[in-house]
């Protein structure tokens, strides 16, 4: 994938609410975005009807009108800001398909699938998998519980791999198999936080990369892991955490992230990368946010 210049993006959207606050002038504006191919699961079926998170209150009303604007809306905000939307058709009966990070994780084409840890989920990879396939990807079945992108955030040179909750450690050994890539085990504690990609996302992957991320999500090992390996990481409150802020999609440049996590918001400006607010909050009440809705296919070596 291409870099897109910073200038070549000037102007896209007009009606985009890009957030510069206190941009701190010592940051030279130079961030540079990357186009992404994003697969995504429009929530026409979306509701609360089991509880495998604490986020989730089945019989909790969902309002499936707003949760499918919140969601248009993201999907023309990426659009809007150069990036490639496709979609894989809802089930009836799967509610939690809007969910497209995990159904699988894709680095430079190859496809690791899913087995999910909930019964109720487990039929998801059905679909998936068929869209993958019609696209002329080959998909790999795991043998061991795994969750795609919610637990396996690929980092530039390494997988991080969350476990604790859903995916295993033997699907950590088993994706490195897979892709050949270092996998680094980290261990959840918090069961808010329970998929990696509630905890933590990535905010460059080139060379060393950055990340942000909650600490206090994860076991002590491998809070001290995290901390070797991004001595520069943008350090998150639980505040921004349970407003879903960690759960965000950076290309690089722009974050999109969760209006409520106002504290790293600021904390993202002052780094010269450039917030661009989307709310999700209707798909709060089943544990998930922007992230979770967008599956990322990686074609290419970042
Ligand atoms: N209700 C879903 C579950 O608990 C939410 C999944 C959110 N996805 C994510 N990538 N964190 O499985």
């Amino acid at each position: 994938m291409s870099p897109v210049s910073a200038a070549s993006y000037r102007g896209v959207n007009p009606q985009s609410r890009t957030v510069r606050k206190r941009r701190n002038p010592s940051v030279p504006d130079s961030r540079v975005p990357r186009r992404r191919r994003f697969l995504v699961c429009e929530p026409r079926h979306f509701a609360v009807q089991y509880a495998i998170n604490p986020w989730m209150r089945p019989g909790e009303p969902v309002d499936v009108i707003r949760a499918l604007d919140q969601w248009q809306a993201l999907v023309d905000t990426y659009r809007a800001h150069g990036h490639t939307v496709e979609s894989v058709n809802p089930v009836p009966g799967l509610p939690d398909m809007v969910f497209a990070a995990n159904a699988a994780v894709v680095v430079e084409g190859r496809v690791f699938g899913s087995l999910f840890h909930a019964p109720e989920r487990r039929p998801e990879s059905v679909p998936y998998e068929a869209w993958f396939k019609a696209e002329g990807f080959e998909v790999y079945h795991p043998e061991s519980v795994c969750e795609g992108e919610g637990d396996l955030v690929p980092a530039g040179r390494w997988i991080l791999a969350g476990t604790g909750f859903r995916t295993t450690r033997e699907a950590h050994r088993e994706a490195q198999e897979f892709f050949g890539v270092p996998v680094i085990g980290l261990t959840l504690v918090d069961p808010y936080f329970y998929h990696l990609d509630t905890a933590l996302f990535v905010l460059d992957d080139q060379g060393d990369g950055n990340i942000a991320y909650y600490p206090e999500a994860f076991s002590p090992g491998s809070r001290e892991v995290l901390a070797r390996l991004y001595p520069d990481a943008v350090i998150a409150t639980r505040e921004d955490a349970m407003a879903f802020g960690l759960n965000s999609v950076c290309d690089g440049r722009h974050v999109f992230v969760p209006p409520g996590a106002t504290a790293l918001t600021d904390q993202l400006a002052d780094r010269g990368y450039v917030p661009v607010p989307v709310d999700l909050s209707e798909f709060h009440k089943a544990g998930g946010g922007i992230k979770c809705c967008t599956q990322e296919i990686r074609e290419t070596r970042s």
